[in-house]
């Protein structure tokens, strides 16, 4: 079985070699264009093993056969699929790639983008015997030594890689998929602060709530950069510049205080009974903060923010909690 795994992670080696390479020759020059476009530099190209599948869809199989890969092995290592039609072919074909590597830089899977707006956008490795999406981030390979006293947690490839260039080596991704109690472990072995810097739409203020309650389950501290008004990282680097990114990591806001500034926007505040149903809402939430320090905190720094008396929401909290236990 560890030989399998080590087959899987040299086939995959192998892939990212020949993506590499692909990306700096001709029929490449389009993914490099792409990239370059969007304002990749070509250090980060290189330190984050860019790379190209071609067009025609057949390249990757045929180059692993001369390789003496087995076509058994290139599909459990999910580089190729099989169709009566076709045989056995390319899973990856006119994208530019992103090497996903695990903490020890080796490569362990792939994604890739479409240059256009054809869906879907990313196409990711399945996951394998040696990819486990819950258990690895994007980028984590370089934050881990990073020695930034935090970590920014966003959504994309592309993003990891703006911040990265933009200095920020302490950025990873989650891979496509919700973050997950796996990734909060694997960050707490190397922060004890994550900054939440997830895409500024619904799901991603969606993912960020989720992303926020899973990081408190392993008691990690979060935080909610604010990219007002741009979408993500990349684009706000991208418009706004680094010092700017600098400021809002150090605006980041508390995540209580981001949920339930999310929360505020179910009611409506000018209403009397609206407005005490958000107000018990809180209460309940304050519950959430066993240490009576803490508590006390959170609940004098509530009752200054949303204008509430405080020996009032004291009591509340207190109910609540008598009644929960
Ligand atoms: N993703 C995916 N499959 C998709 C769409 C997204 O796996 N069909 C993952 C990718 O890891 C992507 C991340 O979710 O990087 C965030 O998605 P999205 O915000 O849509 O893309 P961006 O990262 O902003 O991509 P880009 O800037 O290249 O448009
Ligand atoms: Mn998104
Ligand atoms: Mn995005
Ligand atoms: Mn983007
Ligand atoms: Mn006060």
């Amino acid at each position: 079985k560890e030989g399998k795994r080590n087959k899987l992670l040299e086939v995959n080696k192998e892939a990212a070699k020949y993506f590499y390479y692909q990306l700096r020759s001709q029929r490449g020059s389009i993914g490099y264009r792409y990239l370059a476009d969007r304002q990749l530099s070509d250090e980060m190209m290189k330190k984050f093993g860019l790379g190209f599948s071609n067009v025609s869809s057949n390249d990757l199989v045929q180059y692993l056969r001369t390789k003496g890969y087995q076509d058994e092995l290139i599909q459990e290592a999910g580089l190729a699929s099989f169709d009566e039609k076709y045989g056995v072919h390319d899973k990856f074909w006119n994208r530019v790639m992103f090497p996903i590597q695990d903490i020890n830089h080796r490569v362990i899977g792939f994604g890739g983008r479409v240059m256009g707006d054809a869906k879907p956008k990313y196409l990711n490795s399945p996951e394998t015997m040696i990819f486990d999406k819950s258990r690895n981030l994007y980028g984590l390979n370089f934050a881990r030594t990073s020695r930034q006293s935090n970590i920014i947690l966003c959504e994309g490839y592309m993003d990891v890689i703006a911040m990265h260039q933009a200095g920020f080596t302490q950025a990873v991704a989650s891979l496509g998929t919700a973050f997950t109690a796996g990734q909060a472990n694997l960050l707490r072995r190397y922060t004890e602060e994550v900054l939440l810097a997830y895409d500024n739409d619904g799901a991603g203020v969606n993912a960020a709530l989720r992303a926020i309650s899973i990081l408190k389950e392993v008691d990690l501290s979060g935080k909610v950069l604010n990219l007002e008004p741009y979408k993500d990282p990349d684009e706000f680097i991208k418009n706004l510049g680094t010092e700017a990114f600098r400021q809002r990591m150090e605006e980041a806001e508390n995540s209580f205080f981001f949920e339930l500034r999310i929360m505020e926007k179910e009611y409506n505040l000018k209403d009397p009974e609206s407005k005490t149903k958000f107000h018990r809402e809180i209460a309940k939430k304050l519950c959430g903060f066993p240490e009576e320090v803490e508590r006390e905190n959170y609940i004098e720094a509530v009752a200054d923010k949303y204008n509430i008396g405080f020996d009032n929401l004291r009591k509340l909290v207190t109910s609540y909690a008598a009644q929960t236990g």
